[in-house]
Parts: structure tokens; C-alpha cells; sequence
């Protein structure tokens, strides 16, 4: 793809989920996710709490919601997503969340430093097997199939995140159809070895 026609799809990923999104109300109600993923939305691994400013607004928004509903972080899900949950039922009303995405959709931060020793060729296979057609060959994710940008994610939330689909702490619910989705695929990796290249990979193709 030429770069144009990128940055292109790049500036459509990062624009509000409508058009009257309020992202300074946004700012105001992020005030109270601060203290755990960070005024950047850069994280904070040692609260288990991920980075958000990689993702699109239309994924952000889509989790707070399925957060709210206890279709994410319910019955059966670990402790960080049951935190997680309870926070998002503090935000008032279904305009928040939309305005909250905006807010991050404009936040900028440094990228991810590698922490998971896998091996990337090995993972290179797995991913171009398994995961590329939702995710996309580069990993900028793909709003139409709801599947989030991978790239630019720390690789312990990855690993962590895969680790929950794979045991059923995310993506069991009834309701939640693309973690189900997400969940069969999960389960398609062989082996913690396999998960763990996987993941390598996928923080290789950080800009
Ligand atoms: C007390 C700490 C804490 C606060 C405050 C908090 N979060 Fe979180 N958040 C977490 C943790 C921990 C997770 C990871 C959940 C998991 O492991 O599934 C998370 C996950 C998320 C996710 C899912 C990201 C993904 O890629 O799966 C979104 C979106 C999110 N938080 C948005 C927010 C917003 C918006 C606020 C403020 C209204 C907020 N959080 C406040 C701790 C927090
Ligand atoms: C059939 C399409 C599909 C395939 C194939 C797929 N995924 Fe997903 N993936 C999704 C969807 C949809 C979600 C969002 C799930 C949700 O809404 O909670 C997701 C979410 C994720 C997440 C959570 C990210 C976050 O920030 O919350 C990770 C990690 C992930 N996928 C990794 C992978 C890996 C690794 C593979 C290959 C082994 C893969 N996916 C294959 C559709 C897919």
C-alpha cells in the first residue's frame, strides 16, 4: 500500500466512533483512569493496568461496554479484569465512554519495551497462520471484524491477555461474541512456547 493511502487508514482508525464525541469532556472524565494507566495512557505493568493509546476509539468504547455489562471482567474473569469492570460503572452514561476514547485517540507515547523472550521467527509462522486475517499482516487491527491493532501493545498485556482466552477468564461469556471468537483462536496455539513466540512477533512490529 502506498504511504498516503496508510496514513490515510491510520487518521480513520484514530477519529471518534461519531462525529460529536466531546473529547475534552473526555479529558476531564480520564482524570480517573490516571492513576492506573498513566496520563499518557501508557500503562503501568506493575498494576497490571494496559496501554490504551494504540487503540481505536471504536475498540476502547466496545470494551468499557462489555466491562459495564460483566460480559468482560464477570463471573470467572482474574482479578485485574473484575477491578476493571468496576471502575467502568463509575463512567455515567453511554456518551462517557465515547468521549473517554476520543480523549486517548489523541494521547501520544513512547513505544513498548520488549519484556517476553520468545521466539519471533517461530511466532512470524503462528501469527501469519492464525491471526492475520483478523488482525491484520502488520497487526493495525481491523474495526470492521472488531479485532483490535495488536502493534504497539506491551507484550506482557499480550501475553497476559492470550493466557485469559486460552483459560477462559476472557471470551467465555454467552454474550460476548468476539471474544469467543478470539477465545476458539487462543486455543489454536499448541503450547506456552508457542503463545510466547507469538507474542515476540508481535512486539517486533512496533514502528
Ligand atoms: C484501578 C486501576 C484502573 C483504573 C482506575 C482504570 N483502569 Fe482500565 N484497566 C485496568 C486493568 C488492571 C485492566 C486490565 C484488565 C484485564 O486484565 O483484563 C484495564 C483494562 C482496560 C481496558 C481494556 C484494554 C484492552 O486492550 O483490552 C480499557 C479500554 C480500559 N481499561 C479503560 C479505562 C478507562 C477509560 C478508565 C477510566 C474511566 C480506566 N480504564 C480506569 C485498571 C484500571
Ligand atoms: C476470527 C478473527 C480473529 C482471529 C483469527 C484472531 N483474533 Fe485476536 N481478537 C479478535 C477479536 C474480535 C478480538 C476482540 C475480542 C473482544 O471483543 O473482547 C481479539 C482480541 C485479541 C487480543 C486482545 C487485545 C486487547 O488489547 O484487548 C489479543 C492479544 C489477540 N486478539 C491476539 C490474537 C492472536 C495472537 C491471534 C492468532 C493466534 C489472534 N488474535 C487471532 C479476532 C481474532
Amino acid at each position: 500500500m502506498p504511504a498516503r493511502i496508510l496514513l490515510i487508514a491510520a487518521t480513520l482508525f484514530a477519529l471518534p466512533v461519531h462525529a460529536l464525541d466531546d473529547p475534552a469532556r473526555g479529558k476531564e472524565l480520564y482524570a480517573s483512569c490516571i492513576a492506573c494507566h498513566g496520563a499518557s495512557a501508557q500503562g503501568d505493568a506493575a498494576l497490571a493496568a494496559p496501554r490504551l493509546n494504540h487503540l481505536a476509539p471504536v475498540y476502547i468504547a466496545d470494551q468499557l461496554q462489555k466491562f459495564q455489562a460483566g460480559i468482560r471482567g464477570g463471573e470467572g474473569a482474574g482479578d485485574s479484569a473484575r477491578q476493571m469492570a468496576a471502575i467502568a460503572n463509575t463512567l455515567a452514561d453511554e456518551q462517557a465512554l465515547y468521549d473517554t476514547a476520543a480523549y486517548i485517540a489523541t494521547l501520544d507515547s513512547t513505544p513498548a519495551a520488549a519484556t517476553v523472550e520468545g521466539n519471533a521467527d517461530q511466532g512470524r509462522g503462528y501469527y501469519q497462520q492464525y491471526c492475520a486475517a483478523c488482525h491484520g499482516p502488520a497487526a493495525g487491527g481491523n474495526p470492521a471484524l472488531n479485532s483490535p491493532r495488536l502493534a504497539g501493545s506491551d507484550d506482557w498485556y499480550l501475553l497476559a491477555q492470550l493466557e485469559a482466552f486460552r483459560t477462559g477468564g476472557r471470551g467465555a461469556h454467552p454474550d460476548d461474541r468476539t471474544g469467543r471468537q478470539m477465545r476458539a483462536m487462543a486455543g489454536v496455539l499448541p503450547d506456552d512456547q508457542a503463545v510466547a513466540a507469538v507474542v515476540a512477533y508481535i512486539a517486533s512490529l512496533q514502528p
